[in-house]
């Protein structure tokens, strides 16, 4: 059974496919046409943290296909202690063509797909952000051209979306620099990781911002406190404060350089208003391929090879 619970399991050519669904679906629904796909398919979501892109995106992705969601906290979902999550990931499954999870603990996604008996999506988890990578893929291919070749600078943390890119990075044939303050990178394990998997990706680590951006085709920035890391707050801004991207460290990318964020942000702390409201972000456009890469990924699940 196919899951998309972490970008390391994909291959290059998932990749591929599960792009090629989205950009396809996209411009059928575009065009105004909502072909019914999905008709009589059900999607569960269930979110230990609030979202925005993730849940809505996913929920229109399916409803406008003809599909349905429900919507359920872990609470709801009896997640809090009611009763084993193997127990609630099983009987979710017999209910639902997919899951959707956010989680704090990636070892909830893992026993999901380990019992659930149908495709689980991560929607979030401490580990990676795959849903995010995936669109973001698709972001940049249409801002870009193709991928093979061009580089993402990662300005902030080496946090959950840092690593889910890394490996959609190596996947793709692009390159990857993270600037992040010492004790913030990826992990030397997760990086071999994607070495093994990749053997020719290119991936690289700096502390230095203006470094990391020079000869980027993207800049790449997310909050500086991820959700979970609210005590953490005071401590991270004045760590990250020389990570800001401002319009002075976007100067030091080429001309043709997007600026890009997964949103939520905290404008003024890791972007500045000028640069997130400014010509090069293509920050909407992102949350907006959050719905049609959504479809890809549904559609990829259910082994739909062409919409
Ligand atoms: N980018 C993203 O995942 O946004 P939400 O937290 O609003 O889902
Ligand atoms: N790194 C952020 C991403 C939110 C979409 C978080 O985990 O809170």
């Amino acid at each position: 059974m196919k899951h998309f619970d972490s970008m390391v399991r994909l291959s290059s050519a998932d990749v591929s496919e599960i792009l090629k669904l989205a950009a396809d679906i996209k411009s059928r629904v575009r065009q105004g046409d909502r072909p019914r796909l999905l008709g009589g398919r059900v999607m569960t979501l269930v979110f230990e943290k609030p979202s925005l892109r993730t849940r809505v995106s996913f929920e229109a992705a399916v409803a406008q296909l003809g599909g349905s969601s429900l919507f359920l906290t872990n609470a709801d979902a009896g997640l809090s202690g009611r009763e084993s999550v193997a127990d609630v990931a099983r009987v979710l499954g017999t209910y639902s063509d997919w899951i959707v999870l956010r989680t704090f603990s990636h070892k909830l996604v893992d026993q999901f797909v380990q019992h659930a008996g149908c495709p689980v999506i991560n929607g979030l988890s401490d580990q990676g952000h795959p849903c995010q990578a995936l669109s973001d893929l698709l972001t940049l291919q249409e801002t870009l051209g193709a991928l093979a070749g061009k580089t993402l600078a990662f300005v902030g943390d080496g946090n959950n979306v840092a690593r889910s890119l890394a490996v959609a990075c190596a996947l793709t044939g692009m390159k990857f620099t993270l600037a992040a303050p010492a004790g913030y990178q990826l992990a030397a394990d997760f990086l071999e990781i994607i070495k093994q998997k990749v053997p020719t990706a290119e991936l690289s680590q700096t502390t230095d911002p203006r470094a990391a951006v020079a000869g980027a085709d993207a800049v790449y920035t997310d909050v500086w406190a991820s959700m979970g890391q609210e005590a953490e707050q005071d401590k991270r801004k004045q760590v990250f404060a020389p990570y800001q991207v401002n319009a002075a460290l976007m100067a030091r990318a080429p001309k043709h350089a997007r600026f890009m964020h997964c949103l939520p942000a905290r404008r003024n702390m890791e972007v500045t208003d000028e640069v997130l409201d400014g010509p090069s972000s293509i920050a909407i456009a992102q949350a907006e391929n959050r719905m049609h890469a959504a479809r890809g990924i549904l559609l990829w699940l259910l082994d739909v090879k062409s919409p």
